[in-house]
C-alpha cells in the first residue's frame, strides 16, 4: 500500500509561460517553484540564445532578466526545443513580433508532431512563418502583426497560447474562440503581468501591449506530475496519500473529476491560491472504481492524464468510454495506439477507436509484465503505476523518458514503495 506525503515539482505548463513570459517583461522576474525537466531546460537555453540572461539560484529558482517585449535578438544557430511541443509551439507567437530571422528545430518525436496549427493563424495575423511540410524545422520571420479574431480548429492551449502571445505585438485586439475551453495559464500569467486580456466564457482576448511586467512568480506543483501518485493510490488497496501543494486549476484537474464520478475518495485540504492558480493538497484512498465516460468536453481537462484514467478503468466494475481524444495521436507518441498495446501486454482488457479507447473493467489487479514507454514520458509513469498497482510487478523498458518532465519521478517512488524498483532506472 502507498502512505504518505510527497511533493511534485512545479508545473511544467506554467514553467514555459514563466520563462517565456518573463524574457518579454521589462526587468527583472523571480520564479520560484519553477519546474525542471528537459522540456523546460530547452526553454530556458532559447531565451538565452535569444539574448536573455537567465540565474539559476537552484534547482526550482531563477531569475529571468526580461529584455522587454521586442528586446529578443536573432540568435546565432538554430534554437533546439528538444522534445518540448509547448516549447515549439508558444515560441513562434512571441518571435512573429521580434526583428529577425528564427529557426526552430525539435527531436525526432518533436518533428513528427504537427506544426501548421500554428503557423496558419501567426501568418493569418501578417507573419511569415515556413513549417518542413507541416512539421519542424520551423523558421519565422519578424513582421509587424494585425489583430485577429481566431475560432480554435482543434482545442489546444498551445494554439490559443501562439496566438495570445503574438496578440500582444499586433495592432488592436486578438481574439481566440475555443469552443472547448483548454488550460488557461497563459491568459492568468499575461493578466498577471499587465497585459490588457478580457476573458469571456468562450474567447479570450487580448490587445497590444507596450510593456509587461512581474516581479515574482511562485508555480504550483504539476497535476500531471501528482496523477500517478494519485492514481495508484486509488489503486492499491490500503492506501492513503497525500499530494501537497498541487495546482488545481479547473481546466487541469479533470482526472480527479472523472476519478470521483468513478467512485475514488479524495479529499482536498489547504485550498488556497499559488501564482495567481487554484491549488491545494490532494489526499486519495483507495477504493473500487466503477468505469465512467468521458465526453469530448471534458477531454482538454485531462488530456495528458487519459493514459493514467485507462490504467484505473481497467481494474474499475463495469466499463469506460473515452470520445473525442483523437490529439492523443499527435502527442509525444501515438498515445491510443501505446496505451492500449501496453495496457493489453499486461492484461487489460481495453480496445482503441478512432478517436479514444473503450475499457472493459475487471475488478482485480492486473496480470503485469513488460511495459515499454515508447520513448514518450507519459507512458513511463504509466507503466510504473501499473507496476505498483499490478499482482506481478511491471518490467518497465526505456524508462528514461521520464525526464522529460518529471526526472525524479522514481525518487518519490521510492520515497513510497522502496521495495517496488528491482531495476532501477538510470535517469
Ligand atoms: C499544453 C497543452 C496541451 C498538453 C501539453 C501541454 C500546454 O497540448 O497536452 O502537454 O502547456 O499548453 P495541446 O495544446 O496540443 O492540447
Amino acid at each position: 500500500m502507498l502512505e504518505g506525503h510527497v511533493a511534485v515539482p512545479g508545473d511544467k505548463s506554467i514553467s514555459h509561460r514563466a520563462v517565456l513570459i518573463g524574457a518579454l517583461c521589462d526587468g527583472a522576474v523571480r520564479v520560484s517553484g519553477f519546474g525542471r525537466s528537459a522540456d523546460t531546460e530547452a526553454t530556458i537555453e532559447a531565451v538565452r540564445a535569444l539574448g536573455v540572461d537567465v540565474d539559476e539560484h537552484d534547482v526550482d529558482t531563477l531569475t529571468i532578466h526580461g529584455a522587454g517585449l521586442r528586446g529578443l535578438r536573432e540568435p546565432s544557430g538554430s534554437i533546439d526545443c528538444g522534445n518540448a511541443g509547448t516549447l515549439m509551439r508558444l515560441l513562434p507567437g512571441i518571435l512573429a513580433g521580434q526583428r529577425g530571422r528564427f529557426e526552430l528545430v525539435g527531436d525526432e518525436s518533436l518533428s513528427a508532431r504537427p506544426m501548421e496549427r500554428v503557423a496558419e493563424p501567426l501568418r493569418r495575423m501578417g507573419a511569415c512563418v515556413e513549417t518542413t511540410d507541416g512539421h519542424a524545422p520551423l523558421v519565422v520571420e519578424g513582421r509587424p502583426l494585425n489583430a485577429l479574431d481566431y475560432e480554435l480548429p482543434v482545442p489546444s492551449a498551445q494554439v490559443k497560447s501562439a496566438v495570445l502571445l503574438a496578440g500582444l505585438f499586433a495592432e488592436g485586439r486578438t481574439t481566440v474562440v475555443e469552443p472547448v475551453p483548454t488550460r488557461d495559464h497563459t491568459e492568468r500569467l499575461l493578466e498577471r503581468a499587465g497585459a490588457r486580456v478580457t476573458r469571456r466564457p468562450q474567447s479570450v482576448s487580448v490587445d497590444t501591449a507596450d510593456e509587461l511586467g512581474l516581479d515574482e512568480l511562485e508555480i504550483p506543483g504539476d497535476f500531471s506530475s501528482a496523477a500517478p501518485f494519485l492514481v495508484a493510490a486509488a489503486l492499491v488497496p490500503g492506501s492513503t496519500l497525500t499530494v501537497h501543494g498541487v495546482g488545481l486549476n479547473p481546466r487541469r484537474r479533470g482526472l480527479l473529476d472523472v476519478l470521483e464520478r468513478m467512485g475514488a475518495r479524495v479529499a482536498i485540504y489547504n485550498r488556497r491560491l499559488v501564482g495567481g492558480e487554484p491549488a491545494g493538497d490532494v489526499e486519495m484512498r483507495a477504493s473500487e472504481l466503477v468505469g465512467a465516460t468521458v465526453s469530448p468536453a471534458e477531454v482538454p481537462s485531462l488530456i495528458d492524464e487519459l493514459p493514467l484514467l485507462a490504467l484505473a478503468a481497467c481494474q474499475a466494475h463495469g466499463d469506460t468510454v473515452v470520445r473525442g481524444a483523437g490529439e492523443l495521436r499527435l502527442k509525444e507518441s501515438d498515445r491510443i495506439e501505446g496505451v492500449v498495446e501496453e495496457l493489453r501486454r499486461i492484461g487489460g482488457h481495453i480496445r482503441a477507436t478512432r478517436d479514444g479507447f473503450r475499457v472493459r473493467g475487471v475488478p482485480t489487479r492486473l496480470r503485469g509484465g513488460i511495459v515499454d514507454s515508447r520513448g514518450d514520458h507519459r507512458l513511463t509513469m504509466l507503466g510504473a503505476v501499473a507496476g505498483l498497482s499490478s499482482q506481478e510487478g511491471v518490467e518497465l523498458r526505456r524508462p528514461e523518458a521520464v525526464g522529460v518532465s518529471f526526472p525524479g519521478f522514481f525518487e518519490v517512488v521510492r520515497q513510497l514503495a522502496p521495495d517496488a524498483l528491482h531495476y532501477p532506472p538510470a535517469t
